[in-house]
């Protein structure tokens, strides 16, 4: 029997429900903060994830499926939604336009990671992305935005904050910080020996519990911010609390990508296991330039929807809907022409078999409709139809053709 690959999962029936849940809440908070729908390939030339997410991340050293085509062509399924919507953005001259422009997203991110609860090679991202404003209202907006998002699906949270500095006070601290790795070199594994030269800030979030407790006595970033990126710092926290929105600051955030700068924000479950992370984003104001784009401001998250479905809330099922059943095997196409008829304004299941009372109760109960309609020679002969309503049990009986 032929499997799904490992970490590639099929989403159907209930867990298809709470999916498609999400998705609409989402887009319905994304577009009351004015944000507009993007679609964006699933497939990208290999280099646009290479000079975005960055050569030195696990994301592009690691995990990318990546592949020649049949033209030769060095290309790689999207490990994230920001690389392609910014290529968008440039391709289609919006960097030139000016302006503000703001995207959401949903979609499949792959990743060649190893599976484990809560980690997949193929998942979904719901995502956003905003171009043009320069203001750290958007970057608390952002927050906010996420926040609507997990309230809305009842899922807790906690949010953890960081500032990774911009290119003004950044590579100062980046000197302070590779001569603390250098004082501890001995002693740390071998995957922070190879960051110290590729991305020396990444080394704070390395997994290793030995590592954490060398890194505690290491430099701290938001000490080291320049007045910019301190007043914005303060700001952002300052908008967060008048907003009442709970945040804990956390200077050892610094994302598993490398555009950030300044805000890094992530939200983090208690409730999932060790893969925590239920979203995360930042400001990266400096992507769009490096991707050869006009210089442009911006900001965005992605949400991990599989992650997110485990928490979600979902509403009481209530009933929905008809069922109608026929009694013979004549009635069958008259059942057949009511259903379409119907189907044009409300959910109409039926089943193409003739049945007694009994089995089509069974079957309206499993489709879980609210009305329930029986078509036999009685009804053919009277041209009349009795509505059972399942909820309240009281009856309706119409004319056939006033339904
Ligand atoms: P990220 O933190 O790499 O950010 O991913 C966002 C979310 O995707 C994570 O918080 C997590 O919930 C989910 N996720 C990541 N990897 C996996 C996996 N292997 N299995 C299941 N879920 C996963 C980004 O991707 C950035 N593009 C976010 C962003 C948008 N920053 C600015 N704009």
């Amino acid at each position: 029997m032929i499997k799904s690959l490992r970490g590639m999962n099929d989403i159907l029936s209930e867990d298809y429900e709470r999916f498609t849940y999400f998705i609409n809440i989402a887009t319905d908070v994304a577009q009351k903060y004015g944000f507009h729908f993007i679609e964006t390939p699933l497939l990208e030339e290999t280099a646009l994830f290479k000079r975005s997410v960055g050569e030195s991340s696990d994301i592009v050293g690691k995990e990318m499926y990546q592949f020649t085509d049949k033209g030769e062509n060095d290309v790689c399924l999207r490990p994230e939604g920001t690389a392609g919507v910014v290529r968008a953005f440039i391709e289609k001259k919006l960097d030139k336009a000016g302006g503000i422009h703001r995207f959401f997203y949903h979609g499949s991110m792959f990743r060649y990671e190893r599976p484990q609860k809560g980690r997949l090679r193929q998942f979904h991202q719901f995502g956003v992305e905003s171009f043009g404003v320069d203001s750290v209202y958007e970057d608390a907006t952002m927050i906010m935005m996420s926040a609507d998002i997990l309230k809305r699906c009842g899922i807790g949270y906690r949010l953890q904050l960081n500032s990774l500095g911009d290119s003004n006070c950044m590579p100062q601290y980046r000197d302070s910080l590779i001569s603390y790795i250098e004082s501890v070199e001995d002693e740390i594994c071998e995957d922070c020996v190879r960051r110290k030269t590729t991305n020396p800030i990444r080394v704070l979030d390395c997994k290793n519990e030995k590592c954490q407790a060398l890194y505690e006595k290491a430099p701290k970033l938001i000490n080291s911010l320049c007045d910019s990126c301190e007043s914005d710092f303060t700001k952002l926290k300052k908008i967060l609390d008048d907003n009442e929105i709970a945040y804990e600051i956390d200077t050892n955030l610094v994302r598993g990508l490398d555009y950030y700068s300044k805000t890094a924000f992530e939200f983090v479950s208690d409730n999932i296991g060790s893969q925590s992370a239920i979203a995360g984003g930042g400001r990266y104001d400096k992507l769009v330039e490096f991707l050869d784009g006009r210089p442009t401001p911006a900001v965005g998250f992605a949400m991990g929807i599989e992650r997110l479905m485990e928490l979600i809330v979902m509403p009481e099922n209530k009933r929905d809907g008809y069922y109608i059943g026929a009694m013979d095997e004549e009635s069958i196409d008259l059942v057949i022409s009511l259903a379409q008829r119907k189907r044009q304004t409300d959910k109409v299941i039926i089943d193409y078999k003739a049945k007694n009372f009994k089995n089509h109760i069974k079957g309206a109960d499993k489709a879980n409709t609210k009305y329930f309609i029986l078509i036999g020679s009685n009804e053919i002969e009277s041209g009349t139809i009795t509505i059972k309503n399942l909820e309240d049990k009281t009856e309706q009986t119409l004319n056939m053709k006033d339904f």
